[in-house]
């Protein structure tokens, strides 16, 4: 499958709605569920994070193991797709506006889009098929134990939908992400015209100036940052980036972030920061 460089491009907003592993307030995290609700809710982005299995398939997963978000037990980096293929990702989320996941017993299915890891590649084909410009933003996690192999998987498989080379004046459909420079690096060298993106948890001195790694435009402060630190956002534009805050799920931290002019807000629930910003 191809990714459609040119289906409905939508008209740019100031402040992208990032889906935060998809709808993941609505739906279990990084499963299809929570992405074609993401979808639905008309979020300009989704955010995943990959991990590499045993076998060499890219899996969106956050956790180094699968215990919090699944009723297995193991590093995902330990298993293989068919073993994590056998596990239910999805039934200990309660469903929206419950508390309690439902008790169910083997007769009584769940909904295998709720429950099923997610591929990466099955998560692009959701995109493709949705026959709409939605934009990812994907994470790589834990990219130093492989030592490069995450980033030349994901750079394969992006390259296979004909993601790694945007149209001319077309911005890329794609950007990288990661806390790691080095693992920025590795892809801007095999892909230079993917974005990438520096996340950042703390201020680090390093980029207290508002200059990112060599070659990042984009900066991925977390919302304690933005709310420590609201200047940092004007010293990140001065310096030439872009800025992404992360994990902006309160309404006064939206207000916050549309306020410093940030570019995009990644959340939990982008319906309600859509709704919130007028967009729905
Ligand atoms: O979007 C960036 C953010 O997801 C980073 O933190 O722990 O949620 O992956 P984490
Ligand atoms: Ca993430």
């Amino acid at each position: 499958r191809q990714w459609h460089h040119n289906a409905v491009t939508p008209a740019r907003h100031s402040l992208d709605v990032v889906a935060h592993r998809g709808a993941s307030d609505d739906a279990p995290e990084h499963t299809l569920a929570a992405y074609r609700k993401a979808i639905e809710d008309g979020a300009d982005a989704l955010e995943c994070d990959v991990r590499l299995t045993a076998d060499g398939h890219l899996v969106c997963v956050h956790d180094r193991r699968v215990n919090r978000t699944s009723n297995g037990r193991g590093a995902v980096s330990t298993l293989e797709l068919a073993d994590l293929a056998a596990l239910d990702f999805g039934s200990w989320k309660a469903p929206a506006g419950e508390t309690e996941a439902p008790d169910r017993d083997m007769e009584d299915a769940a909904d295998p889009d709720r429950t099923s890891v997610l591929t990466l590649e099955r998560l692009l084909e959701l995109v493709v098929d949705s026959g709409r410009r939605i934009e990812l933003a994907i994470e790589t996690k834990h990219p130093t134990r492989w030592a490069g192999r995450v980033e030349e998987s994901l750079l394969a498989l992006l390259t296979r939908f004909g993601l790694t080379e945007p149209p001319p004046d077309e911005p890329s459909a794609v950007r990288v992400m990661s806390f790691s420079a080095r693992s920025l690096h590795r892809v801007q060298a095999a892909a230079p015209l993917l974005p990438t993106v520096y996340l950042m948890q703390f201020l680090s001195p390093r980029v207290r100036d508002g200059r990112l790694p060599q070659g990042v435009r984009i900066a991925g402060p977390s919302i304690r940052i933005v709310r420590n630190h609201p200047e940092y956002v004007a010293r990140l534009h001065r310096a030439g980036n872009a800025v992404h805050v992360w994990t902006v799920n309160e309404p006064e931290d939206v207000e916050l972030c549309a306020r410093l002019g940030v570019e995009a807000v990644i959340t939990n629930r982008p319906r309600a920061v859509l709704t919130q910003l007028g967009r729905r």
